[in-house]
């Protein structure tokens, strides 16, 4: 495989020399199966054939490609034979594609709208990186004659947004959508809440919207008494998070919101104080880490504020998956609590091994969860605490504090989504120089980490089928502004890509490095700001100047500075 690879870097750097010149095959994800051969399609003003049989969401992507081709060569593309043809290809997975180039042209098979995304993708990284612009380039493009038979690895290949630390407004959420769509992920993980912001709106609560998405300052770096007293907040309204969801669904990405329960409710609390165990008062958490206050798990109205929250948000979101969190949840307050020690009594829950009482009461939280979930047709992920003590059939745990999550739940039977922190989290420093970085959690997540992840390492052969997928995790708490999201997104969600999509052998380090040149040429047109680490220039300069106000406010408000 490696030498087939070594020989498409050779084919495409031989043709370099002459006229007009294709880009040399620097695709990420690498697909599963490419064969370059010599000669060359011309693609300015080529005749476009679409299949009648074609969906409609398919062909509305593969006319946007076939519109922004038009725009950035300058010519119109005709109706018509021996250009690009579109085709149904029943015989082929959902996410699978075939592209053949050819003297007939240029050929693009697929199934179903993922197939011809991922179709439509590839050919996008095989043509010059000003495809990805709206100015007029150089019209001699042209793609490699080549037979590509692609297909993912693995179904689930997310990526996580924290939009509680810090807020992300729609378009900056689309933005990220697309850099994911470019790359062929297709779960986005919403965070919709946590102790520092509510993020969506729910009708039935106004409270959310009006106390529990605001904070009265933000912690400065990690000076846990400190506050900057500024006032943040925002949330999604049910309107604009259906237009992520539509957005995200036109390019094959599901979103799976996630309400953090039982912990992480602090902003509830504020809004709600009668849902926690001591009746507060509390506020908005303005500082980070891990809150004794969650909610009470003895109050009856605890359920009905959560089932009346899902109902509306399943009416929201239609993924199968909806994410419950359960990740660290102290148990101190519901040990002194009488109505958290009533329903234990009521429970006749026990401590048993080192499971106590308290825990089993999460684990009745998450059961009893799940079953209103499962009784709207959707399933539970929750956070790897969730194995601690029983868990119902059909629960999927996603393994974050390592990957002895994953590895206990498929051995016990769960599906597993793998986000180890070592290895997927993105929030951690990409170099080692922390000085020339942007102010961050802490931790050290190089690319070539990410790259080297293998997840089935350590999980019995047997229970492989059990491994969903990977996702990397985007927490925000010292992330403020949208260039320094994608600072840490990328390029490391690219390594990530070949995670999720390729088979191991068909990853290679050397050649994936190599692509990043284009990547980082699609990234410079697309307008996304990357880290450079890996070409030796690390931080700081990374990070576009601002104007001298801009500047000012950042240094003055924000945790972590230019
Ligand atoms: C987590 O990082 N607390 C899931
Ligand atoms: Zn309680």
């Amino acid at each position: 495989m490696k030498n087939r690879i070594l020989l498409i870097l050779a084919l495409g750097a031989a043709v370099a020399c002459s006229k007009p010149q294709p880009q040399p095959f620097s695709v990420i994800p690498m697909p599963a199966d490419v064969t370059l051969s010599e000669g060359l399609f011309p693609v300015k003003g080529a005749p476009v054939r679409m299949d009648s049989g074609i969906d409609e969401a398919s062909a509305a992507y593969i006319d946007t490609f076939l519109r922004q081709l038009e725009t950035v060569t300058g010519k119109t593309l005709p109706e018509g034979d021996g250009g690009f043809r579109f085709l149904v290809n029943p015989n082929l997975a959902t996410e699978q594609y075939a592209i053949n180039v050819n003297d007939k042209g240029v050929s693009v098979e697929a199934s179903a709208l993922n197939g011809f995304v991922y179709a439509v993708e590839t050919l996008k990284q095989m043509l010059p990186a000003e495809v990805y612009g709206t100015a007029k380039a150089r019209a001699d493009w042209v793609l490699p004659y080549v037979s590509i038979l692609d297909q993912p690895r693995f179904g689930y290949r997310g990526m996580h947004l924290d939009p509680s630390r810090h807020f992300w407004s729609i378009d900056e959420v689309k933005r990220y959508i697309d850099v994911m769509t470019a790359y062929k992920l297709n779960r986005f993980h919403w965070h919709l809440t946590d102790d520092q912001g509510w993020r969506m709106e729910v009708k039935k609560y106004p409270r959310l919207t009006e106390v529990s998405a605001w904070r009265d300052g933000t912690v400065i770096k990690k000076d846990w008494d400190s506050s900057d007293g500024i006032r943040y907040g925002g949330f999604y309204t049910q309107d604009e998070m259906r237009e992520v969801v539509a957005y995200a669904a036109a390019r094959g990405i599901t979103v799976i919101p996630e309400i953090d329960l039982p912990g992480h409710m602090v902003a509830v609390l504020a809004a709600y104080p009668e849902l926690g165990c001591t009746g507060g008062p509390y506020e908005v958490w303005q500082r980070w880490g891990v809150a004794e206050d969650v909610l009470c798990a003895g109050n009856e109205d605890v359920y009905i504020f959560l089932e009346d929250v899902l109902e509306e948000l399943i009416d929201i979101f239609p993924s199968e998956y909806i994410h419950i969190g359960g990740d660290e949840c102290p148990k101190d307050r519901w040990a002194a609590c009488p109505k958290c020690q009533a329903k234990i009594k009521a429970l006749k829950l026990k401590d048993h091994g080192n499971i106590s009482k308290e825990q089993e009461l999460q684990c009745y939280v998450t059961a009893r969860i799940q079953a209103f979930l499962n009784g709207r047709g959707r399933r539970i992920i929750g956070w790897d605490e969730i194995l601690e003590g029983d868990l119902a059939e059909g629960a999927t745990v996603m393994s974050w504090r390592g990957v002895d999550g994953g590895i206990e739940a498929s051995k016990r039977g769960f599906d597993a989504i793998m986000t180890p922190n070592g290895y997927v989290y993105f929030d951690y420093y990409q170099g080692l120089e922390r000085d020339k970085e942007p102010f961050g959690i802490g931790g050290y997540l190089p690319i070539e980490k990410v790259y080297g992840y293998e997840p089935f390492e350590g999980i019995d052969p047997e229970a492989q089928d059990h491994i969903l997928g990977v996702q990397a995790n985007l927490w925000t708490e010292y992330i403020a502004t949208p260039e320094h999201l994608e600072y840490m997104l990328l390029p490391r969600m690219c390594a990530l890509s070949e995670v999720q999509w390729c088979e191991p052998e068909n990853k290679d380090f050397d050649r994936f490095n190599a692509s990043l040149d284009h990547t980082f040429r699609m990234l410079d047109v697309m307008g996304y700001t990357y880290c450079l680490d890996i070409r030796g220039k690390v931080g700081l300069d990374r990070i576009p100047a601002r104007t001298e106000d801009d500047l000012k406010v950042y240094m003055e408000t924000k945790d972590w500075q230019w």
